[in-house]
């Protein structure tokens, strides 16, 4: 059965931090307050996928105004330390804030149709890129044997599978380096992410970011 994509929704919040919770060991779930930031800053922009009625992943994200940013950027400076609030319809980047699907899940496409959401996102805001800090989650394991630069390497290589960079390439991203200490919280990459881009070829840089129809996700990919 395919997982239906669709906005998050208040009476989804106690699931969505639920399913963080057994997501993440030690990264804290978001608390009721941040999700409620999230859909009153930008509710256009926070997906949930559905199966048989149940919440199995989220995508969170904002627009950014990149040049606010230096390349060397922590998810809590981005975020406002979660307050969300650095959401800004000016930007013409979309920043993946959070993704995850139940580890019940995983392999069955929800996390490419929740990526696919996002790309849908993009195009109907006009916005120029998706960029994202990912997690290096299989990273921990070779710490003692190399920097996280020659990490990402070996997993772009084919050499290291690693499932969030594997999975974020096969989406089409491209890598752009490693960001130290951009999750201090994650002991699996070790605090470490991948910088990564998607660009969208329908941009228009002759028209504004604009909000998206209602309809939006129907769009078919
Ligand atoms: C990253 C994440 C969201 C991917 O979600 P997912 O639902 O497993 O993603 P998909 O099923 O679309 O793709 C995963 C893999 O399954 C494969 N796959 C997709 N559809 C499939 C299907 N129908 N049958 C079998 N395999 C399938 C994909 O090819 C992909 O393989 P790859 O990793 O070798 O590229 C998930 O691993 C996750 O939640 N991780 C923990 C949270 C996290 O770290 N999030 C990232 C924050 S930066």
């Amino acid at each position: 059965m395919t997982a239906i994509i669709r906005h998050l929704e208040r009476r989804d919040i106690e699931a969505a931090a639920d399913l963080q919770r057994r997501v993440y060991r030690s990264i804290p779930a978001f608390s009721r307050q941040q999700f409620e930031s999230l859909l009153t800053i930008f509710p256009q922009g926070q997906f949930v996928a559905e199966l048989d009625g149940q919440l199995v992943g989220i995508s969170i994200s904002l627009v950014i105004l990149l040049d606010d940013y230096s390349l060397h950027h922590t998810w809590a400076y981005v975020t406002n330390n979660g307050n969300f609030d650095t959401h800004n319809m000016k930007g013409r980047t979309l920043y993946g804030a959070e993704v995850c699907v139940d580890l019940a899940y995983r392999g069955k496409g929800i996390g490419h149709h929740l990526y696919e959401a996002r790309r849908k996102l993009s195009r109907a805001m006009n916005l120029k890129r998706i960029i994202a800090g990912g997690r290096l989650p299989g990273y921990h394991d070779y710490a003692t044997q190399m920097a996280p630069e020659e990490y990402a390497k070996r997993v772009i290589w084919g050499d290291i599978y690693d499932p969030v960079l594997r999975f974020q390439l096969d989406e089409g991203f491209d890598y752009c380096g490693i960001l130290h200490g951009y999750l201090p919280t994650d002991p699996e990459s070790i605090g470490n992410a991948a910088l990564i881009v998607w660009l969208n070829r329908a941009y228009d840089p002759t028209q504004p970011t604009r909000l998206p129809p209602a309809d939006f996700l129907e769009e078919s990919p």
